[in-house]
């Protein structure tokens, strides 16, 4: 009788011998190995491990027993045991150095997870896996380099302090921004161009609690009014192809914790207002192409050199957004409400001016002040500032006197740019002489297309080369004023800020 081969082993046996195997096999080829409990805790190290114990800071009998995450930086292990699911090719960065590392989850019969199995299965993978690795340090400067500027460039600029002048009107401004940082309630900032609404803005965020967050700012005079619910919403994955398939996030979502700055808020399409108005009293909102709603916790702090109760009035503007983000305005002074301010604004400016240029710092004789003095200062602060730089490239002397403004400020004087009173402390101007009958007889066309020449220049220095502040100035529409600016090219030259 043919004998009878050997009773097969069972099948559950081999998968147990497999497991047993091959769990000797990793811990034993593997540099290092753990097993972590259902509580994220150590229960064992191989011998193996035992040589990144000093680089992670830490002896044998306080590394055992410990939650994973507590001493291994960085760590997935924790997350692998939570979720059942096996990382099985990773790399670990941490103060040991970067690991290529496996984690996979330990079940029980049921299939329940009890633990995870982790693996250092190359240490220095630097040296011996180039170029995968150098492209992986180099995407991770490239993103901390990113994340870097992009918190630079979030970190206020300014503070209280920063806004120059010690008029009853400025400290009153002062004051008032003070008052409001301390709160969370929407703040509106109301006046001409150039006053500093920008800088009073980031002044206020600085001096909140939520300074340490991001300060998120929009120009909605800027942003074609078809993007600008995206911008301000975000994009949803998969809304649309090409560029945004992967999503974007919106200002709101950048914002959040922070402050929100909706700068020009005037110029805010109506359709989007209402959207507007629904994020203020919600703080949620969806991102286009997505029927999810986000919430955000965000400080909105908007501006305007517009009259916007008249654009209620006029009903360019929703009454109920408009009581909604009046409730803490505060009302920039123009410079001519506060010409004691000017010499201390000179002072600073002139800092400024000379620190940017890298020109020595310029002085200036009391002529020229009281010169300065008796403008009328259509752009402001901006405009001063924009008058002072001309005047201290325009020579080498270190004292600037009346003489050296004059060349600037002549340009200043076209009518329009002028506000539509004189200062008080003009002396009375004479009546502007009779035209020659001569001028006055050349072709009107000519003469209206002087003027409206010479008119744009002036707006645009005196906003030192703002598009949307020069149209506001000589009172005509953004689309407007770009048409006209498109028969004067040689006008476009002017400096921009
Ligand atoms: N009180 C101030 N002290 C010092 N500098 C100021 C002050 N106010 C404004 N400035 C300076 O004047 C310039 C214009 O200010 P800002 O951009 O804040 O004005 P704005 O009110 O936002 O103008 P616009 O309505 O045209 O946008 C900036 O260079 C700013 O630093
Ligand atoms: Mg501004």
């Amino acid at each position: 009788m043919p004998t009878r081969p050997p009773l097969p082993l069972d099948a559950d046996r081999v998968l147990k011998l497999a497991a047993q195997s091959m769990f000797d096999t990793f811990a034993n080829t593997a540099m290092g190995t753990m097993v972590v409990d259902r509580e994220h805790r150590i229960v064992w190290i191989s011998e193996g491990y035992k040589r990144f114990l000093p680089a992670l800071g830490h002896a044998e009998a306080d590394f055992v027993g410990r939650r994973v995450e507590d001493v291994v930086p960085n760590t997935l292990m924790a997350h692998v045991v939570d979720t059942g699911q096996a990382i099985l090719v990773d790399l670990l960065t941490n103060h040991a150095g970067t690991f290529l590392v496996s984690r996979l989850p330990l079940r029980d019969e049921n299939g329940t997870v009890i633990g995870a199995f982790g693996m250092v299965l190359l240490d220095h993978p630097e040296t011996t896996m180039q170029p995968l690795i150098g492209k992986f340090s180099r995407l991770q400067r490239e993103l901390d380099d990113t994340r870097r500027a992009l918190a630079a460039e979030r970190r206020p600029k300014y503070t209280i302090a920063s806004f120059v002048g010690s008029s009853a009107a400025a400290l009153e401004v002062k004051r008032q921004a003070r008052r409001v940082a301390g709160t969370d309630s929407t703040v509106l900032l109301l006046g001409e161009t150039g006053t500093g609404k920008e800088l009073l803005a980031h002044a206020i965020h600085a001096a909140s609690q939520r300074a340490a967050r991001p300060f998120v700012g929009v120009n909605i005079a800027a942003v074609p009014d078809t993007l600008l619910e995206a911008e301000f919403f975000g994009v949803a994955p998969g809304a649309y192809t090409g560029a945004d398939r992967k999503g974007r996030d919106g200002k709101f979502k950048l914002a959040d914790r922070g402050t929100l700055f909706l700068d020009e808020i005037g110029d805010m399409p109506l359709a989007l207002q209402s959207k507007l108005l629904r994020v203020l009293q919600e703080q949620e909102f969806e991102p286009l192409g997505s029927n999810r709603v986000e919430r955000v916790d965000v400080r909105i702090v908007a501006a305007t050199s517009r009259d916007l109760a008249a654009m209620v009035d006029a009903g360019s503007f929703r009454a109920d957004l408009y009581y909604r983000l009046n409730v803490l305005p505060i009302r920039l002074p123009a410079l001519r409400e506060r010409l004691e301010d000017l010499e201390a604004l000179v002072e600073v400016l002139a800092e400024d001016i000379a620190r940017r240029s890298g020109l020595p710092h310029k002085a200036l004789s009391s002529e020229a002040l009281e010169l300065l003095a008796a403008q009328a200062w259509p752009g402001n602060i901006r405009e001063l500032r924009n008058v002072l730089e001309q005047a201290t490239l325009m020579t080498d002397d270190a004292l600037l006197d009346a003489r050296h403004f004059a060349a600037a400020l002549r340009l200043e004087a076209a009518p329009a740019a002028r506000a539509p009173a004189a200062p008080p402390t003009l002396p009375a101007a004479p009546p502007p002489a009779a035209p020659a009958a001569a001028a006055a007889l050349r072709p009107l066309p000519e003469q209206v297309a002087e003027l409206e020449r010479s008119a744009i220049a002036a707006a645009l220095r005196a906003t030192a080369g703002n598009k949307v502040a020069a149209a506001r100035l000589l009172k005509v529409s953004r689309a407007a004023f770009y048409d006209k600016l498109a028969r004067y090219p040689d006008l476009v030259s002017t400096p921009v800020d």
